[in-house]
Order: C-alpha cells, then structure tokens, then sequence
C-alpha cells in the first residue's frame, strides 16, 4: 500500500477546502449549489468523500493528526454549504434568479368576439359613416310596436299565435297588453319615430324571435339589421344606393342590387333585396318605402315627409361573407367553429 505523506495530505486538505467555500459562496442559484453539493459532498464520489479515503493510506503515526484535520475541513465545508442553502432560500436571491428575463413569456389566450356581434360592429361602422345613428328597441314588445303602428291588423296571419312567441299577461288579460318576443326589428321603426321628428335616420341591430324549426338557413333567434330614413324628399333610388354602397362596403367589392316587388303591410312599394354576388344573386331582406299609414300611426305628416325602411339578416350577411353553409353553427357555442373568426 503506497503510503500517502502527511504534508501531501494537508495541503491536499486546504486546497479542497478552499475551493469547496469558495464553489458553494458563489452559487447564486438553487441548481448551481445542488451541483457544487454533489460534486464535493456527494455521498458516494463527492471529492470529500475522495479525500476521507486518502485519509487511511496516510501513515500510521499521522493519521491522529491528519484525522483531526480532515473532520475540521468537513465540518467547514459542510458549513459553508448550509450557508449558502440559508442565503438562497432566505433571500430575494433566489427569486431574482429563478426569474430569468431572457425566457419566452407564457402567452395568454385571447378571446374575441362572437361573429354575429363582429358583423354587428362592422354594419354599425359601415352604417355610421352613411350618416345612420344606431337605435336600440326592446325584445319583448307589445302588439301596437310589432303589428298594429306597422300597419298589421287583428286579422293579419302574421300575427298568428304560431308564428310567434306570445307571452302570457300575467294578470291582466287585456288583450291590448299582450305582449311578445319582437319577430322583427321593425318595431323600432315606430319607437324612434313616437320619440323623434324627421328627419331621422337610424339603423338598428338586434334579435328577433320566430317559431321556426332550426335548420341550415332557419333558427328560432337570429338578427336583424333594420335601417329607416325620413325625410322630405327620399326615393327608392336612394334606399338602392344606401344598400349597394352598404353591400360593396361590407363585402369589399363593387356589388349591385337588384329589387324585386314584394309586400310587406308598412312599406309601399315592396321589394325583396337581393345582391349580386359571384355571378349570382343572392337574397338580403325586405325594403321599400314607408307606407302613409305607418307615417301616422307615429303622428307624421305622410304629405309632409316620406322615407324608407329596410331589415336584413345579419347571420346571412355574415355567413354569406365567410361561406358558412348552416346557421346553426353560429349558436352551437362550438369554440373551434367560432375561433376561426
Ligand atoms: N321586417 C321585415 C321582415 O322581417 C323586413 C322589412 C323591414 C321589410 C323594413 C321592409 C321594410 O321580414
């Protein structure tokens, strides 16, 4: 067995000493110590370790000495070990290291609107910039907003208990206060023209309610865009101009429009709208010019002011853009369909 000398053995001792303080006063973080424990304390090949075995080929004779020596050094390493651990854990040290400024953030998922509500805003801009204010109607209405000002009378089929959400009148059962899901935007029409004098020029966004089986182009709730615009002089050339300068608007192309009569019991004339879109056209909702008897149902003058009146769907709108193919999809709340919006 190789005899190790005494001398040897002690500065052996203090350099490992030294270098172990020094290793453990300069970890500045929870992992750099760690190693620095292992690689002096370690249990098994730490250089502590290392040493303690050097300890029995010192001679005989030394081995008191150098014993002595070799527990003083491992007491002042492990020393210089706790200490180091105490300053990490206690102070703001470790923290300022954990926090590393160069690592990437973790992102936070944004949300966004629904479709319906991002068409909303754009036809609202669109519309604002045409000089239309936006008004605001309530869903439950009373008959004399969703038929009668609109010149829909009793006998009117519309007004049929299965076409619409009736509510029942708690109470009352006066049959003028019977009231309803509104099944068109229209009613608006009327709650701005009690409150206002022309000229008015309003568009108003918001749902209706019909009792309709749901199916790809039908749904019991869905929106409506309803534009009105009284003035003393209006035409229909300017309600086509209104909705083709809307419809390249939204679109962001040169779109025409095309009318086709219809009827409808407050506009007179009537036309279904239709645009031309990819070489086809396509249907958008009602117009035409408002009918005198909606005129004084709000105590207009219809020899004084006329105006015209226009409700679009707002899904077809944006499914049109978007080539949704069933309605549906907007209600299904499914966040992979609504996310790619
Ligand atoms: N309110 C009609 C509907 O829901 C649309 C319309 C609005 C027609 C305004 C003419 C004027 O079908």
């Amino acid at each position: 067995m190789t005899v190790v000398a005494l001398d040897k053995f002690l500065s052996d001792l203090d350099q490992l000493t030294a270098t172990a303080v020094s290793a453990f006063q300069a970890a500045s973080a929870a992992d750099v110590l760690e190693a620095a424990r292992v690689e002096f304390l370690g249990a098994k090949n730490g250089r502590l370790k290392k040493s303690q075995k050097g300890l029995s080929h010192v001679d005989k004779a030394d081995k008191p000495v150098a014993g002595k020596r070799f527990n003083q050094a491992k007491q002042d390493i492990e020393a210089a070990y706790e200490t180091a651990k105490e300053k990490l854990a206690g102070g703001g040290t470790e923290q300022a290291a954990a926090f590393d400024p160069t690592e990437p953030g973790r992102r936070r998922r944004l949300g966004h609107g629904h479709p319906v509500s991002q068409t909303i805003e754009e036809l609202t801009d669109i519309f604002a910039r045409l000089g239309f204010n936006v008004a605001e109607g309530p869903e439950i209405e009373d008959e004399w907003h969703n038929f009668e000002a609109l010149n829909i009378p009793p006998s009117h089929p519309a007004r049929d208990p299965l076409d619409n959400f009736y509510l029942s009148t708690a109470g009352g059962g006066a049959a003028d206060r019977q009231l309803l899901l509104r099944s068109q935007t229209s009613t608006v029409q009327i709650r701005v023209m009690e409150k206002a004098t022309p000229p008015v020029r309003i568009v108003s966004l918001g749902r209706v309610y019909r009792p309709d089986t749901a199916d790809a182009t039908h749904y019991p709730m869905f929106h409506q865009i309803e534009g009105l615009m009284i003035d003393r002089k209006v035409t229909m050339a300017d309600l086509k101009s209104v909705l083709r300068m809307f419809c390249s608007s939204y679109l962001g192309e040169e779109v025409h429009v095309r009318f086709r009569p219809s009827f409808f019991p407050f506009t007179e004339p009537s036309v279904e709208v239709d645009m031309s879109w990819h070489g086809g056209w396509i249907e958008m909702g009602g117009a035409g010019m408002v009918d005198p008897n909606v005129l004084q149902a709000v105590g207009y003058d219809p020899e004084e002011v006329i105006g015209f009146a226009f409700g679009l769907g707002v899904e077809r709108l944006c499914a049109r853009r978007h080539g949704i193919q069933d309605i549906r999809e907007f209600f299904k709340n499914d966040v992979r369909f609504l996310e790619q919006f």
